[in-house]
Order: structure tokens, then C-alpha cells, then sequence
């Protein structure tokens, strides 16, 4: 059985209110398909950011995913509603997804590495305070395991009378293709307690995904199964990258290598393509998170095994950025590097753990001059993350951070003005308008050589050589 986005399939749901709190990139995008594939149930989705709420309700969402303005544009007003009325949303909700973020704790125990759960247990708090007869409170944020105990220990303890079931049903789009992901997902997994809770959520996802593909389970496997596949993705990219370093030093071609272990089927081709190091606001946190799990249950092989993934991907950042230092004679310092990309990732506007952030900072402390172009990431936030990246977790900006970040950064508005006079181009991002640059003007611009440092292999197959470029990819001598 296959649904198309056209026409729902009918399955009748007990569910008929459901309410979101967190309307990030998860929380907006899940809530618009269920909207979409279910117009019988009102969602409603809340934020305490009226800031995030104003650009849902207007044209220009707050995330960059192809394909959502249409789904909000249709039903937003109908049975798609975004605003800051938290308590009446939860009040009028049968169902609640909790959908806050969780990022890694900057301080106290576990800093550094464990999940910051402060935004999960205030919405606890919140529902336990507003809500009154029986809700089903969903976990959609990526939590350490047993996070689902803690909630049910703060709901347990209202004095209200209202009863409440905890499911975990993580969310495993990947950005750029969250819509696609949304519609067809490998899978849609439930974890949980209590059967008719279950059931009323499988009810709702039955709406379009197609039996096989609804998977149940106890709400631990639910919640570790997530940590688990990002984990397990993370390590694929992080061990094609240990290879590229390998290619490099053998003149064997990473890429070559990928296609020929991605034709084993146990392998299978996909997440092998080597890059400048993975981001995103997934896998770092969680192995991260999983590392700490395995240490709290006094397994420190596991913890050690997993953090060498994180390792690799600093590893591969580093000896990104060593390779620009050496091949431009030893030092970069004063010379105009042209970034092309912040996003972590084609198709979508989030810069979370992008190894942008970490490469600009590196080439910075190496007084490199930047002029940095991103289609999607607005000039503020490069600014913001660089800032951040600068302080390196102290309060305050150094007086030298203070001046590189003033007077050797630019951002600007397209490739040609990032690279004119530039001594190097670093790819970053792999955009597809990065390969339809006019590349004989761009060579024209630089300084020579004119080197190209590409971070994805791009512009591998582009014979940049024929237009005088000087270029590097990663895995691969030049
Ligand atoms: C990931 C998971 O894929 C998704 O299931 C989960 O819900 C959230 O985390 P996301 O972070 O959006 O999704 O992006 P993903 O496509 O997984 O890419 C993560 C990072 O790995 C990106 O920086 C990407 O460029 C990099 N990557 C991915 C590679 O360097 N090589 C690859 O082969 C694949
Ligand atoms: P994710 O990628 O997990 O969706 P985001 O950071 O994009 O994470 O979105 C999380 C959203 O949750 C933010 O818009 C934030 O304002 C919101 N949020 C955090 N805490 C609360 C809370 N207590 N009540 C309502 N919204 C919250």
C-alpha cells in the first residue's frame, strides 16, 4: 500500500487534537505533514519564541526545506495553526509532541558531553501544570535513554487529577529532505507503555505511511534506537573520512574506494561520500550523549569506542584546514580565502556543528582574511556562529577574536565578489550553484595560483585544472 501527498488515505483516528510545543525544524516541518495528511486533526503548534512564531505565520519560514511552504501554505489556517498560546494549546490537546531542543550541556556535570534537558523538563512542567483529564505526551526531541522517566516522574506528581501516557516517537528526517522523509519514511517508530496510547499515535502516522513501515517497541528501545542510527551514520562518514587521509597519503581515490565497498551489499552505497567532516545538530550531540550514557553505566570501552567518531570528525576539520596552511607556503596569514558554504549541509539554512564554523575559525586564528558566502545563511547568523566559535566557551570575546572577527571577516553576496583577489577558495557547502560558477572568470579574479580547496569533492569531475585552478579535494592526491 503507498499514499501519495494527494490524497490521504482515511483511517479513523480517536486523535483529533494535537498540540507541538517547539516549532524548530523538527517540530514545524512533522507538524505541517500531519496536518497535511490528516485534515481531520487540528495542530497546533507553539513556541515561546513569538519571534519563530511570526515567521511561520508569514512567507518566509524560519527554516530553509524545499518543499514546506507549499504544505504550510495549505494548510496553515485550515488545521495548521502556529502561536505562543502554549497553555490553551496543551489545555485543548489530547496528544502533545514535545519537540524543544537539546543541546550538549555547556557547564556543570556531564558539561561538554550530556544532553542539556532544562527545555524538556519545563515543558513536563507545563503540561503537568495546564493539562486536566488524560493526555498522550510524545517525546519527539532526541533524548539520552530514560529520559521518558523523568517526564513521567514530574507528571505523575500533579495534584489535578489529569492522567497521562509517555511515548517516544523520535524523528529521523534528515534536513534538505525533510519533506521527502516526512512522506515516505523508512520507518516511523513508537515506543511505549501503554497499548491504547500507541495505537492512537499509530493511528495518526496510518493516515500515510504504510503499515510495515510503523514500527513499535518499549519506550528504551524507542529512545535508544535514535541515539543508535545517528550514531552508526555518523561513524559511516567518519570512517570514509579516516580513509581519505589514507588516499591521500597512497594515491588511491577515497571515491573509488566507496563505489567499490558500496557495491557489497552488506555495505550498500549511501552516507560513504568523504567530506571536510560531518555537522548538523544530530550526530555530534548524540554519540556525544551516547558516550555519556555508556560512562554513567560504567562501560567505559563503549563510551571510548564511540567517542573516536567525534575524534575522526575533528580529526578531518583540522586536516582541512592544516592542508589550505601548507599548501599556501605556510601561512595563510593576510591572505583573502573565499568560502563558498556555512551551511552544514546543501538545501537548508541551518549552520549548527557546520564545519564552516570550525574551519573559518581555525583560518581565522591563522589572521586568514575571509569573505564568506552562503545562499541561504543570513550574514547575522554567520556572524553569531563565528562570534560563538571565537569565544570558545568563555563570556567574552578576546580583544584579538574581537579584531579578526572585526576586521578579517566579510560576508557577501555571491561567489565572484568572495573570490575576486582571493588567494584560495575553500568549498565548503555543496551547493549546486557552486558547480555553475563561471569558473574562467572566477580563476581570472584570484591571485595565482589560484588555489581550490574543495571540502565535498564538488567540482571533482569539473577539470578545474583546464582553467588554471590549482585544486585539492579530499581523498585524493592532486
Ligand atoms: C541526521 C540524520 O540523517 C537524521 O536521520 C536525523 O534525524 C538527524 O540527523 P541531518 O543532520 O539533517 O540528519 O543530515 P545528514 O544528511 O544526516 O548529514 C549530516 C552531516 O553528515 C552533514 O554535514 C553531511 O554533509 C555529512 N555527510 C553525510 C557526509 O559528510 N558524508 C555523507 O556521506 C553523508
Ligand atoms: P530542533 O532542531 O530539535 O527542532 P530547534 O532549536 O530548531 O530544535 O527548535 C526548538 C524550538 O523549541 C525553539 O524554537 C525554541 O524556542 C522552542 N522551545 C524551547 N523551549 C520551549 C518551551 N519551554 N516552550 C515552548 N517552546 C520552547
Amino acid at each position: 500500500m503507498s499514499a501519495t501527498v494527494d490524497q490521504p488515505i482515511s483511517v479513523p483516528s480517536s486523535i483529533r487534537k494535537i498540540c507541538c510545543i517547539g516549532a524548530g525544524y523538527v517540530g514545524g516541518p512533522t507538524m505541517a505533514m500531519i496536518a497535511k495528511q490528516c485534515p481531520h486533526i487540528e495542530v497546533h503548534v507553539v513556541d515561546i519564541n513569538a519571534a519563530r512564531i511570526a515567521q511561520w505565520n508569514s512567507d518566509e519560514l524560519p527554516v530553509y526545506e524545499p518543499g514546506l511552504l507549499e504544505v504550510v501554505s495549505e494548510c496553515r489556517g485550515r488545521n495548521l495553526h502556529f502561536s505562543t498560546e502554549v497553555d490553551s494549546a496543551i489545555a485543548e490537546a489530547e496528544m502533545i509532541f514535545i519537540s524543544v531542543n537539546t543541546p550538549t550541556k555547556h557547564f556543570g556535570v556531564g558539561a561538554g558531553r550530556a544532553a542539556n534537558l532544562e527545555f524538556i523538563e519545563k515543558c513536563a512542567r507545563k503540561i503537568a501544570e495546564v493539562a486536566r483529564g488524560h493526555k498522550i505526551v510524545v517525546e519527539k526531541s532526541t533524548l539520552p535513554v530514560r529520559t521518558a522517566q523523568a517526564i513521567k516522574t514530574i507528571l505523575a506528581g500533579v495534584s489535578t487529577g489529569a492522567t497521562f501516557d509517555v511515548l517516544s516517537n523520535p524523528e529521523f528526517l534528515a534536513e534538505g529532505t525533510a519533506i521527502e522523509d516526512l512522506l515516505m519514511p523508512d520507518r516511523v517508530l513508537i515506543g511505549g507503555e501503554s497499548q491504547s496510547a500507541i495505537d492512537a499515535l499509530v493511528e495518526v502516522y496510518a493516515n500515510w505511511v504504510p503499515p510495515e513501515r510503523l514500527l513499535t517497541t518499549n519506550l528504551w528501545s524507542s529512545e535508544l534506537s535514535k541515539l543508535t542510527a545517528n550514531a552508526f551514520l555518523a561513524q559511516r562518514v567518519s570512517s570514509i573520512n579516516s580513509i581519505s587521509a589514507l588516499c591521500e597519503a597512497t594515491e588511491a581515490d577515497v571515491d573509488e574506494v566507496a563505489a567499490a565497498i558500496g557495491m557489497d551489499s552488506r555495505i550498500g552505497p549511501k552516507f560513504l561520500k568523504a567530506s571536510v567532516g560531518f555537522g548538523g545538530s544530530c550526530f555530534q550531540k548524540d554519540i556525544l550523549n551516547l558516550v555519556y550514557l555508556c560512562e554513567y553505566f560504567r562501560l567505559p570501552e563503549v563510551a571510548e569506542y564511540w567517542e573516536q567518531v567525534v575524534k575522526m570528525n575533528d580529526y578531518q576539520k583540522s586536516r582541512f584546514v592544516s592542508r589550505i596552511v601548507r599548501t599556501l607556503f605556510n601561512t595563510v596569514s593576510d591572505k583573502k580565502i573565499a568560502i563558498w558554504g556555512f551551511a552544514f549541509k546543501k538545501d537548508t539554512n541551518d549552520t549548527r556543528e557546520s564545519a564552516a564554523i570550525y574551519v573559518c575559525r581555525d583560518l581565522l586564528r591563522e589572521r586568514a582574511k575571509l569573505s564568506i558566502y552562503d545562499p541561504r545563511v543570513s550574514p547575522e547568523h554567520i556572524r553569531r556562529e563565528l562570534t560563538d566559535a571565537m569565544r570558545n566557551g568563555d563570556a567574552e570575546l578576546n580583544a584579538t577574536s574581537a579584531k579578526l572577527l572585526a576586521e578579517n571577516v566579510e560576508i557577501v553576496s555571491d561567489i565572484h565578489v568572495a573570490s575576486s583577489d582571493a588567494h584560495a577558495v575553500a568549498l565548503l557547502t555543496e551547493w549546486d550553484e557552486f558547480r555553475e560558477a563561471d569558473f574562467q572568470r572566477i580563476h581570472d579574479g584570484m591571485k595565482k595560483p589560484a588555489f581550490l580547496f574543495d571540502g565535498r569533492n564538488l567540482l571533482k569531475d569539473m577539470s578545474l585544472s583546464d582553467y588554471g585552478f590549482d585544486y585539492h579535494g579530499i581523498g585524493f592526491s592532486s
